[in-house]
């Protein structure tokens, strides 16, 4: 069995992924994707049996997925999961269209809609770029001066990418969401993150503990993942007051905060799939 592994940089969670690797005596490369040639009549990479994707850029991930599963090779996650989950336009689609809780979105082309949509929803409401991650570039939006400005630099000052206006009801929450980790058909833990900002993201200082798997947090999360395709995935949840909702679904997680407060290995659990995809 020969698993390749395709990475943008090595960071924490790479690291601790070849590391359980190596102690299973697993016969594994590292792909770098700033060194790759994908000559497409040569198919450079056939030789492997499964490759994971680590990309840290969505893009890059998406079309390294999309060639290697024309050339017929297994991957994790799979390209279909990576374009549902990548954007956060087509995650709320596919979560609304399996009947998934989660929170009111609005979708607009320009500033004169948007601001049409925003003010239907009622103040305050999350504009996101579809396309985002670690909370980069969310506002909260809390009054129409300034929604008025955001849109206006939006498209003033953003690439065409930003004029797609994803708008979201503001979830009043409890000081914290809930990130679960669905590994197959499993939900193997979950953390609080806890903030005193409203964006909780570890990657912004949110601070991880451990989160009890109660039977609605494991529903919600195996069919969230169900939803964009299944695979290795992180479940954002929200607690609102009409009850748990669904906020995103994220395909190349990251978890190198989540081990210790779970008490869980997570490499260990995500390479135990590995080998059972690159065997099936
Ligand atoms: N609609 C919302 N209401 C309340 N909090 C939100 C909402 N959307 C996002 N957040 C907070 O911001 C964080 C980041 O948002 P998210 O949609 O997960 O984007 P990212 O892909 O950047 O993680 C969430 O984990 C949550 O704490
Ligand atoms: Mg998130």
């Amino acid at each position: 069995m020969r698993i390749g592994v395709l990475v943008s940089r090595v960071r924490a969670e790479e690291k601790l992924l070849f590391e359980e690797m190596e102690r299973r005596g697993l016969d594994f490369d590292l792909i770098d994707d700033r060194e790759i040639i994908f000559d497409l009549q040569q198919k450079p990479l056939a030789q492997y049996d499964l490759i994971l994707e680590r990309c840290i850029n969505h893009s890059r991930a998406l079309y390294a997925l999309k060639v290697l599963e024309e050339w017929g090779i297994k991957c994790v996650n799979r390209y279909k999961v990576a374009d549902n989950c990548g954007n956060k336009l087509l995650t709320t689609m596919r979560l609304i269209a399996e009947g998934l809780p989660t929170p009111q979105n609005k979708l607009a082309f320009t500033p004169e809609s948007a601001l049409r949509a925003i003010e239907e929803m009622g103040y305050p409401v999350v504009l996101k770029p579809a396309v985002g991650s670690w909370g980069r570039l969310l506002s909260k939006v809390n009054d129409r001066e300034a929604a008025e400005a955001i849109l206006e630099h939006k498209e003033t000052l953003g690439s065409y990418h930003h004029s797609i206006f994803y708008i979201q009801e503001f979830v009043k929450k409890p000081g914290r969401d809930i990130r679960s980790f669905v590994v197959g058909d499993e939900t193997i833990c979950a953390i609080y993150r806890y903030s005193e900002h409203w964006i909780t993201n570890t990657a912004r200082g949110g601070r991880a503990d451990n989160c009890p798997i109660t039977p609605e947090i494991n529903d919600l999360s195996l069919r969230a993942a169900k939803a964009v395709g299944g695979g290795v995935v992180a479940v954002d949840l929200l607690e609102s007051e009409r009850g748990m909702l669904v906020n995103e679904v994220n395909y190349t997680m990251e978890f190198r905060n989540s081990i210790a407060p779970t008490g869980i290995n997570i490499p260990a659990k995500v390479v135990d799939y590995l080998i059972k995809e690159a065997q099936s």
